[in-house]
């Protein structure tokens, strides 16, 4: 795994929805590495933690992360001007396994809807399922169909697209692709674990857990996954945030 950590130039950070921004960053060096589903840790001056954010696409040396402000140190991001450069420690993780000749339904819920618009760039022809609670929350929507990908939008509350959740699609559609890749808040995660399970589809899902290092070198992220028949404790930022489904411990 190659990362480093590196200036990336700020070239635009707006607010794309209620609460929800689109960071633009410029490094030559380290964007064109990150692949989909891994993440980049960011520093926010005064704040001692960096905050982890997926990889939402990688072109032309710019990364793309969009970002919800839940608290004090995503608002302080979320105010960082264009022309400023940002510590970045990137590209982090192990991403989504994409195999040439499968067709992947991708789902993403709420904030977990970025990371899918790279991994759907990745991949031929996908099927996006995209879940969110209510219509100021919906984004990214013209992204997934210049990406040419199949797109689904449902809302919890029925304000926009399909009324719903993104697993009565799942259900309704899951002989139309080969694998599903998910990434979202853990609920939904472990609904569309079951659902893939009950039909024999392969599923990965990504992690979303507090981080400190995001290197794997403290606890803060520890995770419960099963192998070879044995319960053992592996690192979201490390050994995921990508994971094998059926070996994840909900
Ligand atoms: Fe430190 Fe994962 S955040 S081990």
């Amino acid at each position: 795994m190659k990362y480093d950590v590196q200036k990336f130039q700020l070239i635009s950070n707006d607010e794309i929805a209620e609460g929800i921004f689109d960071m633009r960053v410029k490094n030559e060096e380290l964007a064109p590495l990150a692949k989909c589903g891994q993440f980049a840790h960011v520093y926010v001056p005064s704040k001692t933690l960096r905050r982890p954010i997926s990889v939402c696409d990688s072109e032309n040396g710019v990364l793309r992360l969009v970002y919800q402000v839940k608290g004090e140190g995503t608002r302080l991001m979320s105010e960082m001007k264009s022309g400023t450069d940002v510590d970045i420690l990137a590209p982090l993780g192990n991403g989504f396994k994409i195999e040439k000749g499968k067709r992947y339904c991708l789902i993403g819920g709420g904030i977990g809807v970025p990371p899918m618009l790279y991994t759907a760039k990745q991949t031929e022809n996908p099927l996006v399922i995209t879940g969110f609670r209510n219509k100021s929350l919906v984004i990214l929507q013209d992204d997934f169909k210049k990406a040419g990908a199949e797109l689904v939008l449902a809302t919890d509350d029925g304000s926009a697209g399909v009324h719903g959740f993104v697993t009565d699609i799942l259900k309704e559609r899951i002989n139309e692709f080969d694998e599903v890749c998910a990434c979202g808040p853990t609920p939904m995660l472990k609904a569309v674990a079951a659902v893939c399970k009950g039909n024999n589809k392969p599923c990965q899902i990504s992690l979303e857990e507090r981080m400190a290092c995001g290197i794997g070198a403290c606890l803060v992220c520890a995770v419960k996954v099963r192998k070879n028949g044995e319960e053992i404790m592996q690192h979201v930022c490390k050994n995921g945030p990508v994971f094998n489904a059926e070996e994840v411990v909900f």
